[in-house]
């Protein structure tokens, strides 16, 4: 990354608007107005033919004719003139381009948006937009937007695809109390993009946390590796996630990814806390620019009311951080700031009767013990007490604890005083919510931050052992013959090259073809008509099994080429596939889809209802290390069957996250062609005795 360009763009030391005007109810005259109310101290060069005066600055015809030097233009004219003044600012030795104007990508002139492009590469510049409201910099003190003013001060900085929500945030922080240092708009993304945004503002020195509204990224894969490397907390709102897509997709897989799914583990992977909606966006920016990571699953809630504090057990375990009682010299410690009737617990009921004394003793206490990885604490306003004055003790014991490795939230629940001191206490640096279900929700965003960094810390070790120039000669072979499905045997083929235990299958071509390769093979055995046309097969009866013997054999081979025949007369067929038949243990899918922001990613889930009804899935962008996968196999709902649930015993899970894994880099390895895959069933035994793949599909990419 060139940071002086960076720089320039995005904390530009002077601006030039090309395109300024004097006319009220003009963008061009908006975006100079609000620098100079923003208090931009560097110079401001407005542009326009006529020249003269623009609200009191001298205006130039073009930004060839200024005197000094200019970081950044904003351009606020209609986009058929953008290409020439790009140009210009090449000419003059601008930094960035601030594309504020529309009618590019988003109509469809894409043609005019690359052009822009190629002016500003050639020249060195880099540009933010089209289609943008501009940027916006507390520490510059830096209006370049048509957004009416500069956020509400604080430490998060928010990038958004969408103009008119950053729009509607700015104003809201003020509302919502939470402080942004800097809002970028990011618009259509025709150069500078999410990954780039992520980098630079984790070297930005006035940004402690990053706040993303993300329609739809553009290079997802250079995306993750710079967030996994930001040093800073990371929080993302995406919307689009319902699965859309889906119906196209071809595969078992391809239909349950949406693309909601592959944008969650891949967030997940990058080390990005999710946002549900806009004012989980809010409420998360708060806790992750304020507060450290929680370190470990000891929540500790400290109530004065029963009710909040039952409320927010309940909310505790929906965000993942079921309670666990505090241990006993914790809970002996604080019986001594409650009455007889209250719980020292966890939640901590100091009862009704809790003043600022009870409230800091057991904060201070507990915040600093060991077992206390985050602290919520709750107040319900009483008549008894201050709330400004609970909000005094809660800080002090905050701070004389001495403690910053682990995060604390607080939620007020009251009227005016509450919302003031919950202000104060913000200001003060600790979150402060006016839910119970908020400031829980908020330390799970902390949790997650945390947990996130871990799973993002994983690198994966290719492995040697494969034999991709056998799988790339087999998907060559099925391309010279045809397009894109691939038989089960020939999925087969390519998974046993990538070392993948797959069950023993061959091809008969006839009857007596059939019984010799059953009986190599070993009773009994299961026979599949193989057929590119025919990916269903048991729809088409083409599936037989439990076949005992050469009789058997003969007439299986008959019934299922009938069978295909009656359901796709004109169905090219192989042959019938003879298949040793795996011992009944644990069904299991794996899958893989090409996802067109993030490649290749994995799929896991138990076979059969759970996938096909309950839909309990996980998904990771591949490749993933067998560390990873096994977190995989601990993720779905249906975990605890393959734990060993209801007296069975435990399955190979080892086995099965080894087999993930090297599934994985199958995939990456074959991304230019495959797209999307399946192995269904996989049969995992108990512990030790591994796991076979019984059916294989794979869907080549449509290269027409
Ligand atoms: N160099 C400098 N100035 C020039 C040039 C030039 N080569 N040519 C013309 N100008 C001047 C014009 O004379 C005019 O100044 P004036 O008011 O003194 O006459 C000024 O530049 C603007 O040009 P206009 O033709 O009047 O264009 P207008 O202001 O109507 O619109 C704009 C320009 C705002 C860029 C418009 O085309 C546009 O794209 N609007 C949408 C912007 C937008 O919404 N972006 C954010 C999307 S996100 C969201 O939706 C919130």
């Amino acid at each position: 990354m060139d940071l002086e360009v960076f720089n320039g763009l995005l904390r530009p030391k002077s601006i030039a608007v090309i395109g300024a005007s004097d006319t009220p109810g003009k963008i061009g005259y908006t975006v100079v107005k609000n620098l100079l109310e923003s208090g931009y101290e560097g110079p401001i060069y407005p542009i326009n033919p006529k020249g003269g005066e623009i609200q009191g600055l001298k205006a130039y015809a073009s930004v060839l004719d200024v005197p000094g030097e200019i970081d950044a233009a904003a351009v606020v004219v209609p986009a058929k003139i953008v290409p020439t003044v790009a140009k210009e600012c090449g000419q003059k030795g601008v930094k960035g381009l601030i594309v504020i104007a529309s009618g590019f990508s988003e109509v469809g002139r894409d043609d005019l948006e690359s052009q822009v492009v190629e002016i500003a590469h050639e020249h060195g510049m880099r540009v933010l937009g089209p289609n943008i409201v501009g940027i916006l910099s507390n520490s510059d003190q830096c209006n370049a937007s048509f957004a009416p003013f500069l956020p509400l001060p604080g430490k998060a900085a928010l990038v958004s695809q969408s103009g008119a929500l950053l729009i509607a945030m700015d104003a809201s922080t003020y509302i919502r109390r939470v402080g942004f240092d800097k809002m970028v708009s990011i618009g259509n993304m025709s150069d500078v993009n999410f990954a780039d945004m992520v980098a630079w503002l984790d070297q930005d020195e006035t940004t402690g946390c990053v706040s993303l509204y993300i329609e739809g990224l553009k290079d997802g894969r250079r995306f993750m590796e710079n967030a996994r490397e930001a040093s800073k907390p990371i929080i993302a709102l995406k919307s689009g996630v319902s699965a859309h897509g889906a119906a196209a997709a071809a595969s078992h897989t391809g239909s349950l990814a949406g693309s909601g799914k592959v944008y969650e583990a891949a967030f997940e992977q990058a080390g990005v806390v999710m946002a549900a909606d806009l004012n989980n966006l809010f409420d998360r920016t708060l806790a992750l620019s304020l507060q450290p990571p929680m370190p470990g699953d000891n929540l500790l809630i400290i109530t004065n009311g029963g009710g909040v504090g039952v409320l927010a057990t309940d909310s505790a375990e929906r965000y993942g951080l079921p309670l666990r009682y505090a241990p006993d010299d914790v809970q002996a410690e604080l019986q001594n700031h409650m009455p007889e009737f209250g719980s020292a617990k966890n939640p901590v009921d100091l009862t009704g009767m809790a003043g600022r004394d009870w409230y800091q003793d057991s904060v201070q206490y507990a915040f600093a013990h060991k077992w206390v990885d985050g602290l919520v604490v709750l107040y319900c306003e009483t008549a008894m007490t201050d709330p400004q004055d609970i909000a005094e003790g809660i800080q002090e014991a905050v701070e004389a604890s001495g403690i910053t490795d682990k995060p604390i939230a607080v939620s007020f629940v009251g009227g005016e005083r509450s919302e003031a001191a919950m202000r104060w206490l913000v200001e003060k640096s600790i979150p402060a919510y006016n839910e119970p279900d908020t400031s829980v929700n908020a330390m799970a965003a902390l949790r997650e931050y945390a947990r996130n960094q871990d799973l993002a810390a994983h690198s994966f070790e290719p492995l040697s052992d494969v034999d991709e120039a056998a799988a790339r000669e087999v998907i060559a072979k099925v391309r010279a013959e045809r397009c894109r499905d691939m038989t089960e045997i020939e999925s087969k083929a390519i998974f046993e090259a990538y070392g993948l235990p797959v069950a023993n299958t061959r091809l008969a071509d006839d009857e007596a073809q059939a019984v010799e390769l059953a009986e190599a093979i070993g009773y009994p055995v299961v026979m599949k008509i193989v057929s590119p046309d025919i990916l269903h097969k048991s729809d088409a009866g083409g599936v037989m099994v439990d076949i005992k013997d050469a009789d058997g054999v003969r007439e299986a081979f008959n019934t299922i080429l009938d069978n295909a025949k009656a359901y796709k007369s004109e169905a090219n067929i192989h042959g019938v596939a003879i298949q040793e038949m795996a011992p009944w243990g644990t069904e299991v899918i794996l899958g893989s889809v090409n996802d067109p922001t993030f490649g290749p990613a994995v799929m896991f889930g138990l076979g059969g209802i759970f996938v096909e009804i309950l839909r309990d899935v996980t998904f990771r962008v591949a490749p993933v290390s067998a560390d990873q996968a096994a977190k995989m196999l601990a993720d779905i709902n249906g975990a605890p069957i393959l734990e060993g649930a209801r007296g069975e015993e435990p399955k190979d899970r080892q086995a099965l996250a080894e087999l993930l894994s090297r599934y994985s880099q199958m995939i990456c390895d074959l991304a230019d062609e495959v797209q999307e895959s399946d192995a269904n069933p996989v049969i995992v035994y108990e512990e030790g005795e591994g796991a076979i793949i019984v059916d294989a599909r794979i869907i080549l990419k449509d290269n027409d």
